[in-house]
């Protein structure tokens, strides 16, 4: 049988990564990182990869980093970066092999959550919560199609969030099988 993996969506800011280790602890599952991956391979920050080849070119890096992830036949809980769901292959790829669930929550939310932004070159803008708000606009439909799942997060606290996540992939592993 393929492993299916827990996918975790959202903007930056949305609790992807902590939500996404905690689950990965409870339900006995690897964890990764799609901006760890990329930082690994490349041998590169984030920020560095941004800086030295442009947006274009991390996105490049993006689809290939979930494309071997979603591949992996090890179940994964797997923490997105936020703009991997803008990509339809990237899409395609999470929800052929995924419970794919969408951590929202508005942008002032995130924007407490983020600080000044530092080591996410998308809010090196003097206004991250401007930003946050623009592409959340911009966003929110792609998020929409790739998700099974939407939760908001506005105003839970971590583990009220972790359990929602890992009591709506047990039902789904449930069902699946
Ligand atoms: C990005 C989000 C970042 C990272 C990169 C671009 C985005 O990941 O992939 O800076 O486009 O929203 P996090 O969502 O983990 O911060």
């Amino acid at each position: 049988m393929v492993a299916c993996h827990l996918v975790l969506i959202g903007m930056m800011g949305s609790g992807k990564s902590t939500v996404g280790q905690h689950c990965a602890a409870e339900l006995s599952f690897e964890f990764c990182d799609t901006d760890d991956v990329i930082a690994a391979s490349s041998a590169m920050t984030i920020p560095e990869i941004f800086a030295a080849y442009g947006e274009a070119e991390f996105r490049r890096r993006e689809v290939n980093a979930v494309r071997d992830i979603a591949r992996s036949n090890t179940a994964h809980v797997v923490a997105c970066g936020g703009g991997v769901a803008l990509d339809p292959a990237n899409r395609t790829a999470l929800r052929a092999r995924g419970f794919v669930v969408w951590l929202d929550a508005t942008p002032e939310a995130l924007a407490s959550r983020v600080g000044d932004g530092h080591g996410r070159p998308l809010l090196a803008t003097g206004d991250p919560l401007a930003t946050l708000q623009r592409l959340a606009e911009l966003r929110s439909d792609a998020y929409e199609r790739a998700a099974h799942l939407r939760i908001d997060t506005t105003h839970k606290d971590r583990n009220t969030v972790i359990e929602e996540v890992i009591q709506a992939f047990r039902h789904e592993e449930f069902h699946a099988s």
